[in-house]
């Protein structure tokens, strides 16, 4: 089998790829990647014998259509993803998430190979906090943010070529990842290494926001099942029911790395923060028998802050970069 896996330098898509080249020998893997500033080639060095890797964007149509012409399925993981960068500067997520999956549907189309669509639970909007309602597969679509409402086009845009065209796409949308390779300018990388370089956390105003949190291996195995063993033309919700607020998971990385409780500072809020995102994925444990193996999420936060101590060299470059935008913004509000 030979797959395409867009976005592969960031964070899940590196990941699924080196589980991929871990545990299936017999798939063959290229990247297509545009090394945006979101990309770390470092995260593929260990594979980076085993993988073709080509640097271009979905949103070229010459360079994708070479890339899809005779693979067997594509995975897009690639996309432009801080809520906070794109209410700074929305045009990137327009031309990459919009434009690029469009491009992308195009020569899967024109040469009839399977694609899947990752997506995001923030095409949903929020829940309001406290509450036990969940997302399913069929909750209606009601974006907050310019990325969230990016993400939301593009699964528009798989569907209504999956309707038109009968292209074979399947679609899912996955709950707030964490683990290995994440940049750090998302929560919990950013707390992590604020810690290890002497600065304090930064939390968005009360820290009542939840999130639902899946390891990004428990993703990508579920990747991989809907891949084997999905519907052609369905949509799959993907989350291992690891709601916590962020106060919450602050608590626990300021326990784990041995700092006061209190040791953080509050920042102003981000415009229109969605207040909660849960997940209910039960039909893809039901219908094709998925279960997420990481289920301990204090476990799963420990091993995250071992990781990013013990690989200081892949994300200190870009650390005081992300800083001084953050201030940046923080000043412009
Ligand atoms: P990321 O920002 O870490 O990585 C994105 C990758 O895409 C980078 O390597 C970047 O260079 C590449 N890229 C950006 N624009 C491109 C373009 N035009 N052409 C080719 N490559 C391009 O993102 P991530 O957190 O790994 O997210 C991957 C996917 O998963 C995204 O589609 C995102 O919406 C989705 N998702 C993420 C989460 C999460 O918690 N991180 C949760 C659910 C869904
Ligand atoms: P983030 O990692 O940006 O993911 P998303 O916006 O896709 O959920 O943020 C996760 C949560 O953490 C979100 O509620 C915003 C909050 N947050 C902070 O409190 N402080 C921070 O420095 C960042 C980056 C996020």
């Amino acid at each position: 089998m030979h797959i395409v896996v867009t976005g592969g330098a960031g964070f899940i898509g590196a990941n699924f790829v080196r589980r991929t080249v871990a545990t299936r020998p017999d798939v063959r893997i290229t990247v297509l990647d545009a090394l945006t500033y979101a990309a770390n080639e470092a995260s593929l060095d260990e594979v980076r014998e085993r993988i073709d890797f080509v640097k271009g964007s979905i949103a070229d149509p010459a360079v994708v259509d070479e890339v899809v012409a005779g693979a067997d399925a594509v995975v897009n993981f690639a996309a432009d993803t801080h809520n906070d960068n794109s209410l700074s500067d929305p045009w990137p997520f327009v031309d990459t998430n919009i434009r690029g999956t469009a491009v992308l549907l195009d020569a899967v189309r024109r040469h009839d190979v399977r694609l899947h669509h990752i997506s995001t639970d923030e095409v949903f909007g929020d829940l309001p906090l406290d509450a036990p309602e969940r997302f399913t597969e069929d909750t209606p679509y009601r974006p907050s943010s310019p990325y969230s409402a990016s993400k939301a086009s593009s699964d528009h845009l798989v569907r209504a070529w999956v309707r038109s065209f009968d292209v074979r796409a399947t679609i899912s949308n996955c709950s707030n990842n964490y683990g290995p390779y994440q940049h750090v300018e998302k929560f919990i990388p950013r707390q992590i290494t604020n810690i290890l370089s002497g600065e304090r956390p930064k939390l968005y105003g009360a820290g009542a926001n939840v999130r639902d949190w899946i390891h990004v291996d428990d993703h990508n195995d579920a990747v991989w099942t809907i891949l084997d063993r999905g519907e052609i033309g369905e949509t799959y919700l993907i989350g291992a029911d690891g709601e916590r607020s962020n106060r919450e998971v602050l608590r626990t990385l300021l326990e784990v790395m041995g700092r006061p409780a209190d040791d953080f500072d509050v920042v102003p809020d981000r415009a229109g923060h969605d207040l909660r995102y849960a997940i209910d994925s039960s039909r893809l444990r039901r219908e094709l028998g998925w279960q997420p193996t990481h289920a301990d999420l204090d476990a799963g936060l420990r091993d995250t802050v071992e990781w990013y101590r013990r690989n200081r060299a892949w994300w200190e470059p870009g650390k005081a970069g992300v800083e001084a935008a953050y201030a940046r913004r923080e000043t412009a509000r």
